[in-house]
């Protein structure tokens, strides 16, 4: 089926927030009594803020109330949000930019499939929020990928079926969440991790958007 419309992640593929995330969930397991490693980190990406902390939680082997846990949520959300406010244009991940602008000439439609309640933020710190047809985030969706529904909503709002969007991701969850919407994925970051992707690429930079039309 043709190709109409790219979907993209954000935290990781269009902007380098991955690592934010990484930074506020370590300090505040560290305050807990406990660490996070890389390796379990990468289980985080494109998972919810809520289903993040169970996670972490889990992990340290810690059991606390409801209301903690909404107090360390919004703790790590503030530490984040510290590090997103510092954000600019030149934080954009290299190529990205370029190649939306090259989506756009070429009429493919633009949507933004993200778990984070922060996106619009986000797009608006780094100048790219008119790019986007549709942005579907953690505001729109109950379920974390690797449920499909972020990315199905996208196609619903671009007026698109499922089968002809592809799906940029940098998680193994937002993958799998593609592959469950019948969508081609395009993996941004190692084919250790994003093996189920239809292809990994190190990043946008170099790529044209040609290359994925007949994925
Ligand atoms: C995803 C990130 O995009 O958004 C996750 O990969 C993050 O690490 C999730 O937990 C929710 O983000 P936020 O900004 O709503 O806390
Ligand atoms: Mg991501």
């Amino acid at each position: 089926m043709k190709i109409k419309a790219f979907l993209f992640d954000l935290d990781g593929v269009i902007v380098d927030t991955a690592i934010f995330h990484y930074q506020a969930w370590k300090k505040m397991a560290n305050g807990l009594g406990f660490d996070i490693d890389e390796e379990f980190n990468e289980t985080l990406k494109g998972i919810s803020r809520m289903d993040s902390l169970n996670a972490i939680l889990k992990h340290g082997n810690l059991e606390i109330s409801e209301e903690q846990k909404l107090e360390l949520a919004a703790q790590k959300n503030a530490d984040y949000l510290e590090l997103v406010n510092t954000m600019t244009p030149a934080n954009i991940l290299p190529g990205v930019s370029s190649f939306l602008a090259e989506a756009r000439e070429s009429g493919v439609k633009i949507a933004l499939g993200s778990a984070s309640k922060n996106s619009n933020l986000i797009l608006e710190k780094i100048g790219v929020k008119p790019l986007f047809d549709a942005i579907i985030d953690g505001n729109q969706v109950s379920k974390s990928k690797p449920d499909p529904e972020v990315f199905v909503k996208g196609a619903q709002s671009l007026g698109f079926e499922n089968e002809s969007c592809i799906v940029f991701e940098d998680a193994f969850a937002g993958v799998e969440a593609a592959k469950a919407a019948n969508m081609k994925a395009v993996g941004i970051g190692s084919s250790k991790v994003l093996f189920n992707a239809d292809i990994v690429i190190n990043s946008f930079e170099g790529h044209s958007v040609s290359e994925f039309l007949n994925l």
